[in-house]
């Protein structure tokens, strides 16, 4: 838990280090962003590789301004705090005054010369009265109104990060309507705000989707050259990669969680169905479903399908459910494939990852 305000002054609007983002453009993106530092596994440090289309589209946030709160989701581990970060680095050398806060993990980043900005989040996140998630992520939306209220800031970002686990599902919506009001009803005028929130919660997607005041944007596993890259960063004796990607199919929180195992893909999947309650009742209920959506996670898209499976599945994060047309405007980075069986992407449905297919199938084959 790093609770030092790591980020304070790293770059200031009073102080920026790029004259502004206007005339970036995608080529520009590696000589233009410090790629941050990450921690894939215990003693492995990586910088942030590829994703250089969500980069690309961090430039165009910090040239338009996000219309509405950007909300990114996308299958657990597929890399979405680990963007939101570099996009806060990447605001923040664009001369933005940035608040990123990581609320399930009580941790945040302040680009900003205001001094009391990263003292009151340290503050928020050293509390110890078991509320430190919830002031994190409510700070973040007030202290981004008084950076351009109070202190006049004109280019602002707020990305907030797992939020809405701590302000409770139920209010999700509520909490993206105030990242809204920001952006519509600010308290002085500004120039460009950006404002995203990142969620791994399948169904915060549902209660964020009721309503219009949000742009849900997916977010998929990473490109196969992507993905090598971090492979191949890994230390020691290893499977050839295309056994590592036919496994964790792009997803590097699996790619490192297969690492920490000693490549041992069989514990993987024991620590999955551990954690996603493949208990053997669950599994005998949905046997049938269950069978045929190993072999093809379409088969739920069929207007036969239980909802109720459907519910669990997503709220399990085991799939991706209703995914969207495969145009790059709809997502951060590329998309996935249209169909892909060996990894388990159907055009409508994906298994998060064949390790979370794996987890289903191996239940199914001992109960
Ligand atoms: N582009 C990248 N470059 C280097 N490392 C990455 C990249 N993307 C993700 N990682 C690393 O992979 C792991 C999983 O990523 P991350 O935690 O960002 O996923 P996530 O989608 O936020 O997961 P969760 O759903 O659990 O919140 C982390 O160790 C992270 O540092
Ligand atoms: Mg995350």
């Amino acid at each position: 838990m790093g609770l030092a305000p790591r980020g304070a002054g790293c770059a200031s609007a009073a102080n920026p280090r790029l004259p502004g983002a206007g005339r970036l453009k995608y080529a520009d993106i590696d000589n233009a962003v410090k790629r941050i530092k990450l921690k894939l596994a215990p003693g492995v440090e990586t910088e942030f590789v590829d994703r250089d289309r969500a980069l690309g589209q961090v430039v165009e946030w910090a040239e338009k301004s996000t219309r509405f709160p950007v909300v990114v989701f996308g299958p657990e581990g597929c890399g979405k705090s680990a963007f939101l970060r570099q996009a806060a680095e990447a605001l923040g050398e664009f001369g933005f005054d940035v608040v990123y806060v990581d609320a399930a993990h009580r941790d945040f980043v302040a680009y900003t010369d205001v001094a009391e900005v990263a003292r009151r989040l340290f503050d928020a996140a050293s509390d110890v009265s078991g509320l430190a998630q919830l002031k994190l992520a409510y700070l973040a939306v007030d202290l981004v109104k008084e950076l351009i209220g109070r202190w006049g800031r004109r280019r602002v970002a707020v990305l907030v990060d797992e939020v809405f686990q701590a302000v409770g599902l139920d209010k999700a919506g509520i909490y993206v309507k105030s990242l809204l009001n920001l952006i519509e009803y600010p308290p002085r005028s500004y120039e460009r705000i950006v404002a995203v929130a990142a969620t791994s919660e399948g169904v915060s997607r549902s209660e964020i989707g009721r309503h219009r005041w949000a742009e849900l944007t997916p977010m998929w596993n990473m490109p196969r050259e992507g993905f090598q890259q971090l492979y191949e960063k890994l230390p020691g004796p290893k499977p050839p990669f295309e056994e590592v990607w036919r496994l964790a199919g792009g997803n590097p929180g699996m790619l490192s969680r297969l690492y920490l195992t000693g490549w041992n893909s069989g514990a993987v999947v024991t620590w999955l169905i551990r954690e996603k309650g493949l208990t053997p009742d669950f599994i005998a209920r949905w046997r049938g479903w269950l069978e045929r959506v190993v072999e093809d996670p379409e088969a739920l898209w069929s207007p036969d399908a239980p909802e109720e499976l459907i519910r669990q599945l997503v709220e399990r994060n085991l799939i991706l459910y209703n995914i969207y047309e495969r145009e790059q405007i709809f997502w951060v980075d590329q998309p996935p494939p249209e169909r892909d069986p060996e990894l388990g992407v159907g055009r409508d449905v994906a298994w998060q990852t064949p390790l979370h297919r794996e987890a289903v199938r191996r239940v199914l084959e001992a109960v």
